[in-house]
């Protein structure tokens, strides 16, 4: 049991206080994403007029754009509790059956992460989630058989922020496959303008704006840049998040005018000037700056391919023209422009 425990809830356990409190807990606070936001409430809204469990939903997008937010709404809209475990914490086939049996008709069970489930563990959840079925291998070798075990008629709802890890055997099993796109500033702004209320926050039209615009179209790096700003707003002046203060905020942050911060940098300059632009491996990439594959596959790139500054091509990435005239260095020569000279 209490390993069991331990496999449940894992997502919400480590979070504290005050990330709870900026959760919005409803539709109506979950800014953005409208598409996908009004089909939802359609498929939710029938589910239940239908009295049928909600088809399984698979929520695609980079990290910190609300998955796990709306995995909870989902939830709470289909009155039941959710119970929330990762790929990785399940070990075995037997830790996913042991969540799987004790599900209660209708839950809803929220898998993070749900792309590195090793794909033995996988296999357990084809007929969990196509016939509510459970087959369990019992003995070994000749003499081994599976029996059929009946599960309660649950929805899953699978997260991952990598859309070519998952099989295709898994994601064809899930009805309601639903992709995040990076917010807009408006809406952005708006999630900062809710959050500064939750914490009690003043903070200037201008100033939220501007903290949008440098957040990586991210809902989670706004709240974090909001509640920075709001540091140096009640240490430095009268506790109003001002545009000065979001600009030195955000100078001090090494957060550039389009939300980009050195690690972005790095890649971009080694790529130009150790790859004369690409195309690179990740790997040697990653090497060269010291940091995982996987942080920058799935952190970092995803934005610099969405505001077309990096290309994936077969060969690696290749940083594009936008990248090197943002980065002030020549396609030509590949070396820093000097404004000087060029105005001689
Ligand atoms: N649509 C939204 N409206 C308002 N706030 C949001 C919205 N989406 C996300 N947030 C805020 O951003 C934070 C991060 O969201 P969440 O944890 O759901 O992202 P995630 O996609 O699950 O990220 P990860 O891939 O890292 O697990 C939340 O705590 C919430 O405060
Ligand atoms: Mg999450």
């Amino acid at each position: 049991m209490q390993e069991q425990e331990k496999l449940l809830s894992k997502d919400f356990q480590k979070e504290d206080e005050k990330e709870y409190q900026l959760r919005p807990q409803t539709f109506e606070n979950y800014i953005g994403q409208d598409a996908l936001k009004e089909n939802l409430k359609i498929f939710i809204a029938s589910a239940k007029k239908r009295r049928q469990p909600l088809d399984h939903v698979l929520l695609f997008g980079p990290p910190g754009l609300g998955k796990t937010t709306l995995a909870g709404i989902i939830a709470k809209e289909l009155g039941c509790n959710l119970r929330g475990t990762s790929g990785p914490v399940i070990e075995k086939q037997g830790d996913l059956a042991a969540i799987l049996t004790s599900l209660e008709p209708g839950q809803v069970l929220f898998i993070d992460e749900i792309h590195r489930m090793s794909r033995v563990i996988e296999e357990v959840l084809y007929s969990a989630m196509e016939d509510f079925t459970l087959d369990i291998m019992i003995g070994q070798g000749p003499s081994a058989r599976t029996i059929k075990l009946d599960l309660p008629r649950f929805t899953l709802i699978g997260a991952t922020t990598r859309t070519g890890l998952i099989s295709s055997p898994l994601r064809e099993r899930f009805g309601i496959p639903l992709h995040f796109d990076y917010y807009q500033p408006e809406e952005l702004k708006e999630i900062i303008m809710r959050s500064a209320e939750i914490l009690d926050a003043q903070i200037m039209d201008k100033a939220a704006l501007e903290l949008a615009g440098r957040s990586r179209g991210t809902p989670r790096i706004a709240n974090r840049l909001l509640k920075r700003a709001l540091d140096f707003a009640v240490v430095k002046t009268d506790s109003v998040i001002t545009f000065e203060i979001v600009q030195e905020t955000l100078s001090r942050l090494d957060i550039d005018e389009m939300g980009l911060d050195k690690m972005d940098k790095r890649i971009l300059t080694q790529i130009i000037e150790n790859h004369q632009g690409g195309p690179v491996g990740i790997g040697t990439i990653a090497a060269t700056i010291s940091e995982e594959v996987d942080t920058i596959e799935e952190v970092v790139e995803p934005y610099l391919l969405k505001i077309g500054f990096l290309k994936r091509t077969p060969r690696g990435r290749v940083a594009t023209p936008k990248a090197y005239a943002y980065l002030g260095i020549s396609l030509e020569t590949n070396e820093k422009i000097s404004w000087l000279d060029s105005s001689l």
